[in-house]
């Protein structure tokens, strides 16, 4: 008997998919297109624990079960939620001998910011402005999970994001599409390396298509409301720079998006996604996201919300139980959807399992995984990545630390293994994280005092983490924590001491999915305990661990150096120290801007001009109406000179490229990062336009008195625009000015001028 083409590795993987499809039964294809949470070890507890359950807690603890029933028949095509090697091939093997004709699954996993080796958050990614610092980082965080038996990440994180109550600014990239394109392509290129199915990486999921870092009031899931112009303009393009790089995949969103839920809209995931950007892998539906078309009160049932999601171009069902596409069947059997239709999303997700080798290599190597997950480079990466993404928000010059011999360390976050690592982190190892503390006595060294004082708590635990289960059950806030003693004992230990450094923010459960907050503020009393530590006339220095700008209105008058830390990762606390003691020079810069109050929310920089430009109409009456800190700000130990813009030619012709020259210079005695940064606003058109918006940026490292010239280009693809008065992507002829500076805040009438024909 010949073997059937679908089994034959030297045949393509479209040939293959075309083959092992017509051999599928409609049952079939609709399990391809099926993905379960797969939550624990698939063991039962006792048959008495189990009976003092409710219907619903039983319902989740024997979910497991009723997946790998669904496994040995053949009616499910992925597997979501296992790290575990000898899980993984207990459920593959079931997946492949149990089926008719043994199709592997693909299994996926939400690799965020690393596996094991736990890399800085991915805000602080962003905020390094190093796409290949995001590339190196997220090509351990793949090789980790495909040592796991993961085949596909859902990461990155490519939503804008611009309202930092939205607890999911944290996974992205801030409110810039140029900088969350660059940084988005860079993530797809460290997952997945030259192409999918590379030796261990893994297959990319940008997510959530589109538009869901709008939601409402910053509260999660709530719906978007989002012009076309801003959409084309700010929130797809992270999208298509993920696309183009290639990703394999994309994840849907839950929320309604003006008017229709993302996971059917067949604008978003046709028109927009496969026609405009050209895209050839499969959408996966975000959790549940196709049952909720009808809890969203937009499909009449699930078999309507199975049609639709389908018809819209969603492939992949992500779901717990009962799956919408079950029921596809019956959608063909009503004529609702063609078969045709399930066919294209089978194909996608087979060719997918084809080009990673999956029928060939379907098993994990259980005894290498180990080597792999303690692989010491890995650690270093994830050092080297966290120093590059500390921000200096202030620095009165207090830092670098020089000589002192008695260091207060002070807050609760200041010795938290598990609020080092950030939020979505799940298969960690907790021992091997370095705190700040233990960072800064590791650098300090021999005859230097650091003690600890904790303070006060530095969140809440009023809402459990939604993935306590796979948490490890670490509390990061302590229960019997006595706030007033633990305060005072603190002040004392910050008087006795040469410089006091205050770690203030919020814990990582307050941050990430399902994590809104309605203030900007210091949770608990911590802006008391940074008063007081203050007041002692210690000089001090502010460590703000957080994913999002909080109200620091009074640490920014009142404390001598602030410096913005993140989540830094299992290696963060040593990157810390060395950015406290000058070994490298902080160079993070704000993705986004930093607002003084809540109140100001939303504050982009790249708003438009007013009627009134020089007159601030904008005012608020109790507040400035300027930010608290502006977009790719960022101080450094270095200081540094820009010479002044030169465009080249100074007129082209619309759909001409100019080149921007600018000279930079480390005036300074220390070798250091600077992150230059490309403005224009353009001053008439179709349209009008931002006041500052970023078009191009270089991370570079310049030695004491080194000087460089950094070029940029200016062309369509920088140019153009999608304006609502055509409703298409123009290009004016116009004027434009350039800047080229270190922040957003390069000022008006400093720059050159481009003018475009
Ligand atoms: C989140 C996704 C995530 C998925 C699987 C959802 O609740 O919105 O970002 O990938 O869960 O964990």
């Amino acid at each position: 008997m010949t073997q059937p083409t679908y089994l034959d590795p030297n045949q393509s993987p479209e040939r293959r998919a075309d083959d092992l499809l017509g051999r599928l039964t409609l049952e079939e294809k609709a399990g391809q297109l099926t993905q379960y949470f797969y939550f624990g070890t698939g063991e039962l507890p006792d048959p008495a624990v189990l009976e003092a359950m409710s219907e619903e807690e039983r319902q989740v603890v024997q979910q497991p079960l009723a997946v790998e029933a669904a496994l040995e028949q053949g009616a499910a095509g992925s597997v979501l939620f296992v790290v575990n090697p000898a899980l993984h091939n207990r459920l593959q093997r079931k997946a492949i001998e149990g089926s008719r004709l043994g199709i592997p699954l693909i299994f996926g996993f939400d690799v965020i910011h690393g596996l094991r080796t736990v890399l800085p958050v991915p805000i602080a990614l962003a905020a390094s402005w190093s796409p290949e610092t995001a590339a190196e980082g997220q090509a351990v965080a793949a090789r980790e999970a495909r040592a796991v038996g993961i085949h596909w990440t859902f990461a990155p994180m490519v939503d804008i994001a611009r309202d930092p109550r939205w607890g999911r600014i944290v996974e992205g990239a801030g409110e810039d599409p140029i900088l969350g394109g660059a940084v988005a392509a860079a993530q797809v290129r460290g997952f997945q390396g030259e192409r999918i199915g590379a030796d261990e990486r893994v297959i990319a999921g940008p997510k959530h298509f589109a538009g869901y870092g709008a939601a409402l009031g910053g509260r999660d899931y709530d719906d978007a409301d989002i012009s076309d112009a801003e959409l084309h303009n700010v929130y797809l393009p992270p999208f298509r720079a993920a696309v183009e790089a290639g990703a394999g995949n994309i994840m849907s969103a839950y929320m309604d998006l003006n008017g229709v839920p993302a996971s059917g809209s067949r604008w978003l995931l046709t028109d927009i996604l496969r026609d405009e950007f050209g895209f050839d892998g499969w959408v996966v539906s975000d959790a549940n996201a196709v049952r909720s078309l009808a809890t969203q009160h937009f499909a009449r049932d699930l078999t309507d919300a199975g049609a639709r999601a389908l018809n819209a171009g969603l492939d992949m069902e992500m779901c717990m139980f009962d799956p919408a596409f079950g029921r596809l069947p019956e959608a063909v059997a009503a004529g609702v959807v063609t078969e045709e239709a399930v066919d294209t999303a089978v194909r996608r997700v087979l060719e997918a399992k084809f080009r990673l080798g999956l029928f060939e290599n379907p098993y994990v190597d259980e005894a290498a995984a180990p080597g792999v997950l303690s692989d010491a480079v890995h650690r270093d990466v994830a050092r080297k990545a966290a120093e590059k993404t500390f921000v200096l928000l202030k620095n009165d010059g207090i830092l670098p630390l020089a000589g002192q011999r008695r260091i207060a360390v002070i807050g609760q976050l200041a010795d938290s293994p598990r609020d080092t690592l950030g939020p979505w982190v799940f298969d960690h190892d907790v021992d091997e994280t370095v705190t700040i503390l233990e960072g800064l006595r590791a650098r300090a060294g021999e005859g230097v005092q650091v003690e600890h004082a904790p303070g006060v708590r530095a969140g809440s635990r009023v809402f459990p983490s939604m993935f306590d289960r796979m948490d490890h059950g670490l509390p990061t806030v302590a229960d019997d924590f006595d706030d007033d003693a633990e305060l005072g004992r603190a002040v004392e230990l910050a008087r006795s001491a040469e410089v006091a450094i205050v770690v203030i923010g919020q814990n990582q459960n307050m941050i990430g999915e399902k994590a809104s907050t309605s203030t900007l503020d210091l949770p608990g009393r911590q802006l008391e305990l940074l008063q007081a530590v203050v007041a002692t006339g210690t000089p001090t220095v502010a460590l703000v661990m957080s994913g999002r700008p909080l109200d620091l209105r009074w640490a920014a008058r009142n404390v001598p150096a602030i410096l913005q830390v993140w989540y830094p990762g299992t290696r963060g606390g040593e990157a810390v120290a060395s950015a406290l003691f000058g070994d490298v020079a902080p160079a993070g810069r704000l993705p986004f801007t930093w607002p003084r109050t809540v109140g100001q929310v939303p504050m982009v920089y790249s708003h438009y001009r007013t009627f009134q430009p020089e007159e601030q109409g904008q005012r608020y009456w109790d507040e400035e109406s300027t930010p608290l800190w502006v977009f790719g700000h960022g101080l450094s130990y270095a200081s540094f000179r820009y010479g002044d813009a030169r465009v080249e030619p100074a007129e082209i012709g619309v759909g001409g490229t100019a080149t921007v020259a600018v000279e930079v210079t480390n005036t300074s005695g220390v070798a250091a990062d600077e992150v230059v940064q490309l403005y224009i606003h353009q001053r008439h058109g179709t349209s009008t336009r931002p006041i500052r918006e970023l078009k191009g940026f270089q991370r570079l490292t310049l030695v004491a008195g080194e000087t460089r010239t950094v070029t940029f280009e200016l062309g369509p693809d920088q140019l153009r625009y999608w304006s609502a008065a055509t409703r298409d992507w123009v290009q004016d002829a116009t004027e434009i000015d350039v800047w080229v500076g270190g922040s957003s805040a390069v000022t008006e009438g400093t720059g050159a001028l481009l003018t475009v024909r």
